[in-house]
């Protein structure tokens, strides 16, 4: 048997028709920039996350940027962030000329541990008087918001990070790349802080035929600054206010997002219900003191975007799937604090023990909508041979 990590033909084989039919109509009106497609989807992203705004750009890494930009991030500020992510959430805060500061996860769900968070204002900044900064002490910089990531398609503890944002008077930006449609409380992820990035990288629970993202907001001001970032700064054509980027979500990639949004729960909740079976599987099957399922932290629905177990001897088991034609990956295996490119950052491994130690021991497993029970059992069984006598 063969289990790929993800299997996007077998999805596109039940949207085929509407797909097309998006994609022809698209040409049929030969508008691919900032049309139509793109408006009607922001309405519905927006409507999907409870928010009144929502800005389409051309992919999460540019989410990321944008709405960073929208706070002011620049030369001399940083952002306080996790290291334990995709590499984008850090680059876009260093390509504004800004320092990624980092604290670490907690060691159940991966997520931002908001008392890391605390203590890192609490030992490593000061307030200044003079000027209302929050200044972190070492490197002389200026923090201007806190980044965290809702990690794997489970929101971050919002209601902590927001306690300690509120105590400095500092906006937080969701990284929620991961995590379209994820509950935290009643709210949705990306509709908590202040902005809220969305990537629709192919892969992702809701996945476009090539890059994109968007921002949501509740902020009128931050909507439109992300609004006028993504076309240049230009307000109306060719009178440019500031100076922006050209990162705009296209017609193709709205008309084929806007055809698959309405499956977007139900692929989720598949999801779900895959993981839900494979903790079955993996207590029957006594895999328990080998491997670790993934923990839902209170209060909060998880979209499942990966299924990351925590195991032992991680990467033998990784070569042992991929002999058994099993598709897995390592959602991250080096630590952003420990990338050549941030080594003047100057954090040690130790530094961020938990970020650190995460990265040693994950594995995402097959957990798309169209896994099969037969496909979900063999995933199972081959692990528990490769633990057996082990
Ligand atoms: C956590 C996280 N942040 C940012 C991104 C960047 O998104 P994109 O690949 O659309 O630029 C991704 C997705 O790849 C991600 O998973």
């Amino acid at each position: 048997m063969k289990v790929p990590l993800l299997d996007l033909q077998a999805q596109y084989a039940t949207i085929r028709e509407k797909v097309r039919k998006a994609v022809d109509d698209v040409f049929e009106s030969q508008r691919f920039i900032l049309g139509s497609q793109v408006s009607a989807l922001e309405k519905e992203i927006a409507e999907f996350c409870g928010v009144p705004y929502a800005v389409g750009v051309a992919s999460g890494t540019d989410a990321l940027l944008l709405s960073l930009k929208a706070l002011g991030v620049g030369q001399g500020d940083s952002v306080v962030t996790v290291p334990f992510t995709f590499f984008a959430t850090a680059g876009a805060i260093v390509n504004l000329g800004a320092l990624p500061l980092f604290v670490d996860i907690e060691p159940a769900g991966f997520e931002m541990d908001p008392e890391k968070l605390s203590d890192f204002f609490l030992g490593e900044c000061t307030f200044s008087l003079s000027t209302h900064k929050i200044v972190h002490k070492s490197s002389k910089t200026t923090v201007k918001a806190i980044l965290p990531v809702h990690l794997y398609g489970q929101c971050a503890d919002m209601d902590e990070i927001l306690a300690v944002a509120r105590r400095y008077n500092l906006p937080v930006v969701e990284d929620a790349c991961q995590a379209i449609g994820a509950a935290y409380g009643n709210k949705k992820a990306g509709a908590i802080g202040d902005l809220g990035c969305f990537s629709f990288f192919p892969s992702k629970n809701l996945g476009g035929a090539g890059d994109g993202g968007m921002v949501v907001t509740s902020d009128a001001q931050l909507a439109e600054r992300v609004r006028l970032l993504r076309t240049h700064g230009a307000q109306a054509t060719y009178f440019h206010s500031i100076v922006g980027f050209n990162s705009r979500l296209d017609e193709l990639q709205a008309a084929v997002l806007r055809a698959k949004l309405p499956h977007l729960q139900a692929w989720s909740e598949a999801r779900s219900e895959n993981a839900s079976r494979y903790g079955k599987d993996f207590q029957e099957a006594g895999l328990l003191s080998h491997a670790t399922p993934p923990a839902i932290l209170p209060n909060r629905s998880h979209i499942f975007h990966q299924y990351v177990i925590r195991c032992k001897m991680r990467d033998e088991l990784h070569e042992f799937l991929k002999a058994a034609d099993i598709g897995t990956a390592i959602y991250y295996p080096v630590s952003l604090h420990e990338q050549e490119c941030f080594r003047f950052l100057n954090y040690g491994a130790s530094d961020l023990p938990q970020s650190h130690t995460a990265s040693k021991e994950v594995l995402a497993l097959p957990i798309y909508p169209e896994l099969t029970d037969a496909q979900r059992q063999y995933v199972v069984n081959s692990i528990a041979e490769f633990y057996r006598g082990k």
